[in-house]
């Protein structure tokens, strides 16, 4: 293995094109995509774990005029190999610990792959039985697994950005019916105020969600926090205290802060938010809420049952492929109010039949409830567990070798699956260490770490999430880690 030498990804992409030129005659072109997506899996993790070529130099490889004529099809997919390697990144790879990316497990791919060649648009059940049949079960059994109510409905979105924006579409709907305003129908233009309570730390697809839902990025009341993160209790119920009693509230609270991994505390959070009449509080779990379903995690998430919605990710601890997000909601009408599309040339369902575009703000979709049973059929409830007990204990290990080293300081509690990591003194100057050892990480590619601002001070961020990873990847990436900041701090 040549971590360091950066460049043999070129001559694997060659075989990758003599493998299409000589399998043409007996491969169907999307056997061949997928053996060639199976020599890419194979390789990744002996290669660096980051892309060999800039956007740049991905552009200048993309660049042509428009083709005015067409192209082989074989041609095509083998000239789109070749381009797009270079400039993958490792998202897939077990060392990869970048933002918060689940490995696209080849289970979950082999039915996507399935879905895009079955083409079925997943947005009517009578239209696609077999497609809205799988979402429904799969739903039931993420309900089962997260331990949320069982006669809560289900949308399966994109990703946990449109499962907030879903989540909180609902909870504008139901907090002004409940005053007698029909905001699906009417709009917001005179409509009653409504009051959002977060937290300080909430992830910014929350505000993004806000923005798109016209309830504003910056009419919110933002709870303070403490050093992980989480909302400080006593604030969140004076915030909920203040609000008039015949008033709108909508309280958002968070399952797994993007840096920490802290839980708000949830709790008392459900306590605080049912003192007031109209308040419907949403959780944001991107990852968080997978804490559900491990037995040495869940106490992490007890309470979180008693929200009116709830925002998770398929394509994170699931390890489905993108794009596959879930969103959660107590009161299924709300859910279907916000969100439901209806028109004279789409069938209609009858009592307890369920439409997946219900509940989700597309009409024609990708059929995602195939991956998602897929992934829990083969990982089954106790699989879940295991994946992620076993990723917050080899997040601890590497956070445990860390905190061994001179200068380092593991700024979390390492409570989830993510390791916030300062290096150097805590000043401007430890801020430029840390830039420098995560580039020096980044450049010799044993792993991949992205950086963060967190309470003021630049962090190194280290998600462990991938369902490959083992011990040895954890043991391995730490050393690397450590031997960047040696180099860094004698340079
Ligand atoms: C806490 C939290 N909420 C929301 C999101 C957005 O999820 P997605 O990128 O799947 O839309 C993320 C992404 O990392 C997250 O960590």
């Amino acid at each position: 293995m040549d971590l360091a030498g950066g460049r043999e990804g070129i001559s694997q992409v060659n075989f990758v094109a003599n493998m299409f030129e000589n399998g043409q005659e007996i491969l169907p072109i999307w056997a061949k995509a997928a053996v060639s997506a199976t020599g890419y899996r194979e390789r990744l993790n002996d290669q660096p774990q980051r892309p060999i070529h800039t956007y740049r130099e991905s552009l200048q490889v993309f660049e042509e005029a428009t083709p005015k004529t067409g192209t082989d099809g074989h041609d095509v997919i083998e000239e789109l190999v070749r381009k797009s390697e270079p400039g993958l990144h490792a998202m897939t790879g077990s060392r990869f610990f970048g933002w918060v990316i689940g490995n696209s497990h080849e289970v979950g791919v082999a039915a996507d792959w399935l879905t895009a060649a079955w083409g079925q648009n997943a947005g009517n059940h009578s239209a696609t039985p077999a497609a809205a049949a799988a979402e429904t079960i799969a739903a039931l059994w993420l309900l089962d697994i997260l331990g949320l109510p069982a006669d809560a409905s289900v949308g399966f979105v994109t990703g946990c950005t449109m499962a907030n924006f879903v989540g909180l579409a609902a909870a504008r709907g139901e907090v002004l019916h409940r005053l007698g305003w029909d905001v699906e129908g009417d709009g917001l233009f005179g409509a009653p105020p409504i009051k959002v309570i977060l937290g300080e730390d909430a992830h910014s697809t929350v505000f993004s969600a806000l923005q798109y839902l016209g309830l504003g990025q910056n009419r919110v009341v933002k709870v303070p926090t403490d050093g992980q993160g989480a909302m400080i209790p006593e604030a969140f119920a004076q915030a909920i205290k203040d609000a008039q009693s015949d008033s709108a509230v909508i309280a958002i609270a968070q399952a797994g802060q993007i840096n920490t991994g802290a839980f708000d505390p949830l709790i008392k959070i459900v306590e605080a938010a049912k003192t007031h009449s109209n308040c419907w509080l949403h959780v944001d779990g991107a990852f968080g809420l997978w804490a559900r379903a491990s037995h040495e995690r869940a106490e992490l998430a007890v309470g979180i049952e008693g929200a009116d919605s709830w925002a998770t990710d398929g394509h994170k601890w699931l390890q489905t492929p993108y794009d596959c997000g879930y969103t959660i909601v107590r009161n299924g009408d709300a859910h279907r109010r916000a969100m439901t599309i209806a028109a004279s040339y789409l069938p209609s369902n009858t009592e307890g039949e369920r439409d997946p575009s219900h509940y989700v703000p597309e009409l024609s979709r990708r059929a995602r409830g195939f991956a998602t049973w897929a992934m829990i059929k083969h990982l089954g409830q106790d699989g879940i567990a295991e994946m992620v007990t076993r990723h917050c204990r080899l997040a601890r290990l590497i956070a445990d070798i860390l905190a061994g080293e001179d200068g380092i300081t593991v700024m979390n509690q390492v409570v989830l699956n993510q390791i916030a990591v300062h290096f150097g003194p805590m000043s401007e100057e430890g801020d430029g260490l840390t830039k420098q050892t995560i580039e020096a990480v980044q450049k010799v590619g044993t792993c991949f770490a992205g950086g963060a601002l967190w309470k003021g001070r630049w962090i190194m961020r280290l998600s462990v999430i991938s369902f490959s990873m083992t011990d040895e990847d954890a043991r391995q990436s730490a050393q690397a880690i450590i031997q960047a900041w040696r180099r860094v701090r004698m340079a």
